[in-house]
């Protein structure tokens, strides 16, 4: 089993970002090999200070590592320093046709109303998705539904490849890529805003008390969670009698997701018990959590060096995992190097 994932940069973080994406890459790197990377060449598939990307792609692979991803049990690395991605890609994009991407929504949905406007890496973005994946013959790839369409396409680019090209090159006929499968995390962690509970939680949400920052201190997180917008109502007994009150659901899965518990052992705990008794508890629990990711993700920001050296060590040991196969597309497509 070989896994492979990609998140974007972003600065920011905040709770969404540890629970939703981040821990998960915690977890999967018990579960089998792990390829981790950030991916800043689909960052600039829109407009990027570039100031900003390089501090962003430090920060994510700092909090990575703060949270506990382990470069000694994980490959980390950004995509950037990989060369094999970007020179996959354009092999790649040479055999898709424009059709599959034409059906791909998340293109739909980032480029609006302005697709004349966006760029054509943007377009050829699930693509280079499918070489990240492809370049270290990935057995699985995690999945949220938003990303579901994307392996789709990444099996089928393979498949068509393969079937071209694979019994062409000189080797005698192996297939260039494994077709990789969907890997099943579970379900992935919407965390909403501790204001709203229809949105999510976001940097870019105007009030600082909506989310807790990665770099919030104890006080603060405490005061965020005794002020987060709830209802006057107990906590009941079944998730279903949750329905219809989302911040009281956002706070209950929050400390699931925290606690690596199923939401319904939470209820079993807190049944019958209002805020006053479960915002305390859910208070110390994320101030005893994050305390320690946030003083060892404060403490690798402020030496850039330490990241940079983990980034490009899983680099080299990166490359020398993609290149046979970067190598084999090269030949396959008969391009003399
Ligand atoms: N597009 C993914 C996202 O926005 C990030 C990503 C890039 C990725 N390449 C990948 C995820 C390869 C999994 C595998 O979340």
């Amino acid at each position: 089993m070989r896994t492979v994932s990609g998140i974007q940069p972003t600065g920011n973080l905040h709770l969404g970002n540890y629970l939703g994406a981040i821990k998960n890459w915690v977890r999967m790197q018990d579960e089998g090999e792990s390829l981790f990377f950030l991916a800043d060449l689909h960052a600039i598939t829109v407009h990027n200070e570039p100031k900003a990307l390089s501090a962003n792609t430090r920060e994510m692979a700092a909090a990575l590592i703060a949270a506990g991803v382990d470069p000694e049990k994980a490959i980390l690395f950004n995509q950037a320093r990989v060369s094999g991605h970007a020179e996959l890609a354009w092999m790649l994009i040479c055999n898709t046709p424009m059709g599959w991407l034409d059906r791909m929504t998340q293109f739909k949905e980032k480029s609006g109303k302005h697709k004349q406007r966006s760029s054509l890496g943007l377009y050829g973005y699930p693509v280079l998705q499918a070489a990240d994946v492809l370049i270290y013959q990935a057995t699985h790839v995690p999945v949220g539904e938003d990303q579901k369409q994307h392996l789709e396409l990444a099996r089928d680019i393979a498949q068509k490849f393969n079937s071209d090209f694979g019994a062409k090159n000189d080797d005698g006929g192996d297939d260039v890529f494994t077709l990789p499968e969907a890997y099943i995390t579970g379900t992935a962690t919407r965390v909403m805003s501790l204001r709203d509970g229809a949105a999510k939680m976001s940097k870019s949400d105007p009030s600082e008390m909506s989310r807790i920052n990665m770099t919030d201190d104890d006080d603060t997180i405490a005061q965020k969670i005794r002020k987060a917008r709830t209802d006057p109502e107990a906590l009941p007994a079944t998730l279903d009698e949750l329905e219809g009150r989302a911040e009281a659901r956002n706070l209950v899965n929050i400390y699931a997701a925290t606690a690596d518990m199923e939401a319904q052992a939470v209820l079993d705990q807190f049944t019958g018990k209002g805020f006053g008794d479960f915002k305390p508890a859910l208070a110390d629990l994320l101030v005893e959590t994050l305390r320690p990711i946030r003083e060892e993700f404060v403490r690798l920001k402020s030496d850039p060096t330490a990241t940079d050296a983990i980034l490009t060590k899983g680099a080299q040991r990166a490359e020398a995992l993609g290149r046979p196969t970067v190598d084999a597309a090269y030949n396959a497509l008969g391009l003399l190097r």
